[in-house]
């Protein structure tokens, strides 16, 4: 297949959406982010990597990192995490509180920012020292020793994160977090301001489309796992919109309010694009658009 030709055109295609939303606010540090970025990126099984646009520009990853700590949970605790986290969709947005109380401190999934914390207080148990374990991931896998956090997001996020701080202290009173509740909260945030490309995303996401396997050979999840986290990212990793991505997309994909959304075509390759402007429920409009045309212009999907 000729990726660049068909990134070009999808770039051309998506170009009228491309500014159209709006950026992530809630955060201060991700709102002056230039709203017309647009990038799109295709990593194959080999590493073979292609990109159109601002494929090579870091940007915010946010919730996209979500994935990748719950594979390293998977890999090191393998199935204890489901004792604690759910994996149904929650027809709630990421950061809702509602559900929780009645389902007696189990989030849903580990997509919604409770269930990330969960799975994030899981990771910090088993290696305590949760998010440079993920930045080590992600920079191994992409193959760019130059991934890092970014201060200033990280420290926006606490300074406006009385929310994730509400959903934790809340679980805590149910037995569902085993850290200090500050000590989650930070490792929470540094993971969510980790920057990097759609190139670097891409790259370090393909163990998903390989099965478990890892960029060296060697093996992270099994290869039921790895179809787990693909499965789970389907129903659950865009959100309260994850019913409308897969009718338009058809693979399993994760967004994060930075403008980012990674999809796995399994044993194919995979995808990220990037762009800021998001729609009312987080996704990036452009974003979506553009892994629609993607999967109708070559009828790549799962199904
Ligand atoms: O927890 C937050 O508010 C963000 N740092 C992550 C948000 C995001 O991308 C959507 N979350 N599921």
């Amino acid at each position: 297949m000729d990726h660049p030709a068909l990134l070009e055109r999808i770039a051309a295609e998506v170009a009228p959406l491309v500014g159209t939303g709006t950026p992530a606010g809630y955060i201060p540090a991700l709102a002056g982010v230039d709203p017309r970025s647009f990038g799109m990126a295709v990593a194959t099984l080999d590493g073979t990597v292609h990109g159109v646009g601002d494929w090579r520009v870091p940007f915010s990853t946010q919730s996209i990192t979500k994935v990748f700590t719950l594979a390293l949970v998977l890999a090191h605790g393998g199935d204890s995490v489901w004792e604690r986290v759910g994996r149904e969709p929650s027809g709630n947005p990421f950061n809702s509180l509602v559900q929780l109380e009645y389902e007696n401190g189990i989030p849903r999934n580990p997509f919604i920012n409770a269930g990330a914390l969960v799975v994030t207080d899981r990771l910090q148990t088993w290696t305590g020292d949760a998010s440079s374990e993920l930045l080590e991931f992600l920079r191994r896998e992409s193959g760019n020793p130059d991934l890092a956090f970014d201060p200033d997001v990280a420290g926006s996020e606490s300074d406006h994160g009385d929310r994730n701080a509400a959903l934790a202290h809340f679980m805590a009173s149910y037995g569902n977090i085993s850290n200090p509740v500050p000590t989650l909260l930070d490792h929470y945030f540094w993971q969510c301001s980790i920057t990097a490309s759609c190139a670097d995303l891409a790259l370090a996401a393909r163990f998903l489309a390989r099965h478990g396997l890892l960029a060296d050979g060697s093996r992270l999840l099994t290869r039921s796992e790895a179809k787990q986290v693909n499965a789970v990212m389907l129903t659950c990793g865009t959100y309260d919109a994850a019913g409308e991505f897969a009718y338009r997309v058809g693979l399993p994909g994760k967004s994060g309010v930075g403008g980012g959304i990674v999809a796995v075509v399994p044993g194919h390759g995979t995808l990220c694009v990037w762009s800021p402007g998001l729609d009312e429920r987080g996704n990036s409009v452009a974003g979506v658009a553009a892994l629609d045309r993607f999967t109708t212009l070559t009828g790549l999907s799962v199904f």
